[in-house]
């Protein structure tokens, strides 16, 4: 028997109405704050992900899906999706649109070669949000706010996290001071953070090492050497979060696990499932465009993680709809067709191909969750007639083929 790759999953029956659910209602909420559907495809140049998520990230640095296809290409399968917009935005030019906003939304598949547990699959679903050219942090606010509307429209409790990261005006010296902080501390630190502080050290204030954490409680805070105009959006952020109720934390350390973020960086955890907390994630990242050849325009997203939110949403009761339609006898059968046709129109309909006793067709009508259990019977069918019974209120009634 063949099996799917480790840390790749079906989805059926009951998993796959939660999967639709989460994503339908995402798609009704992000339609409502202007965003508009973008299909990027799952295989893109291995540079691309290089140069957005940045190289020393554990993304590409330990877990692309990459090779190189019967070309020679270096190709690599999406790890994440804002890279492949990005790209896609500049392909089509839309950078050289200044004066123009632009919101996409996008579902699908991403993959990552981690080491497979609860919460964390190397092919896994993100549905996620980009927008291009609004450099006010008011964006930054509308866009958290609306992930919490997906999740209120779903039924899911979470906790909110937020930090800046600065800009190419303040990073770099608080670069500087994180550095000397951590070669200080060196020998105390763990393997990954040591490696770090040449490459990416902002990076270690992310580490879960318990000893590298304790340590790091006395390390310096960007958010006390922001630079003016990062500072005065962050406290918009938090006084529109505040106003509208939105209740957050501010965490230090949240570095996310991606280089092209620059001022609000933000992610949404939810303590009902396991280490794996982070169900959505995102912030500004106003330099990636540029950095890929586009011109300068402001930029946030975020994405959902789908797999992590099946986990706690309870789907809505199911509502029996449409019809069933079946019939006692063989010579009955073919007249379903037409009468199933028309009533597609308006209404979901199953057609039961084999004929049966009406007990049979109640369950069948029953399994399949229809509202409506249609049969004709041996003499509805001279009659050209047919029995319904609504499953709901429990009412029956016979009516003519036309009236159908
Ligand atoms: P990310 O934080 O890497 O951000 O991923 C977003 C979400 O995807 C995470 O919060 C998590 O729920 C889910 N996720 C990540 N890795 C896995 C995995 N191995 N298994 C299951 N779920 C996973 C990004 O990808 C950014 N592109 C978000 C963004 C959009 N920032 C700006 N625009």
């Amino acid at each position: 028997m063949i099996n799917a790759l480790r840390g790749m999953k079906d989805l059926t029956f009951e998993e796959s109405q939660r999967f639709v659910h989460i994503i339908t209602t995402a798609i009704g909420v992000s339609k409502k704050y202007g965003y508009n559907y973008i299909e990027t495809p799952i295989l893109e140049e291995t540079k691309l992900f290089k140069r957005s998520v940045g190289e020393s990230s554990d993304i590409v640095g330990k877990e692309m899906y990459q090779f190189k296809d019967k070309g020679g290409n270096d190709v690599c399968m999406r790890p994440e999706g804002t890279a492949g917009v990005v790209r896609a935005f500049i392909q089509a030019k839309l950078d050289r649109r200044q004066n123009e906003k632009f919101k996409f939304y996008y579902y699908g598949a991403m993959f990552r070669y981690e080491r497979p547990q609860k919460g964390r699959l190397r092919e896994f679903h993100q549905f996620g949000c980009e927008s291009f050219g609004e450099a006010s942090v008011y964006e930054d606010f509308t866009i958290i706010e609306m992930i919490g509307d997906i999740f209120k429209e779903l039924g899911i409790g979470y906790k909110l996290q937020i930090n800046s990261l600065g800009c190419p005006n303040c990073m770099p010296s608080y670069r500087e001071n994180l550095i000397n902080f951590l070669t200080e501390s060196q020998n105390e630190l763990c393997e990954d953070c040591n490696r770090r502080i040449g490459t990416n050290p902002i990076r270690v204030l992310d580490c879960k090492n318990k000893k590298c954490q304790s340590l790091l409680l006395n390390s310096p805070k960007l958010i006390k050497n922001l630079c003016n105009s990062c500072n005065k959006d962050f406290q918009k952020l938090i006084e529109l979060l505040n106003s509208e109720n939105i209740e957050f934390e501010i965490d230090t350390n949240l570095v996310r696990g991606l280089d092209y973020y620059n001022k609000t960086a933000f992610e949404f955890i939810s303590n009902d499932i396991g280490s794996q907390s982070a169900i959505a994630g995102g912030g500004r990242y106003d330099k990636l465009i540029e950095f890929l050849d586009g011109k300068p325009t402001p930029a946030v997203g975020f994405a959902l993680g789908i797999e992590r939110i099946m986990e706690l949403v309870k789907m809505p009761e199911i509502i029996r709809e449409g019809y069933y339609i079946g019939a006692m006898d063989k010579e009955a059968i073919d007249t379903l067709f037409s009468l199933a046709h028309k009533k597609r129109v308006s209404d979901k309909v199953t057609i039961e191909y084999s004929p049966k006793k009406l007990k049979a067709h109640l369950k069948g009508a029953d399994r399949v969750g229809a509202r409506y259990c249609a049969v004709i019977g041996e003499n509805e069918f001279i009659e050209k007639k047919i029995w319904i019974k609504d499953l709901v209120e429990k009412k029956e009634k016979i009516i003519s083929w036309n009236e159908f």
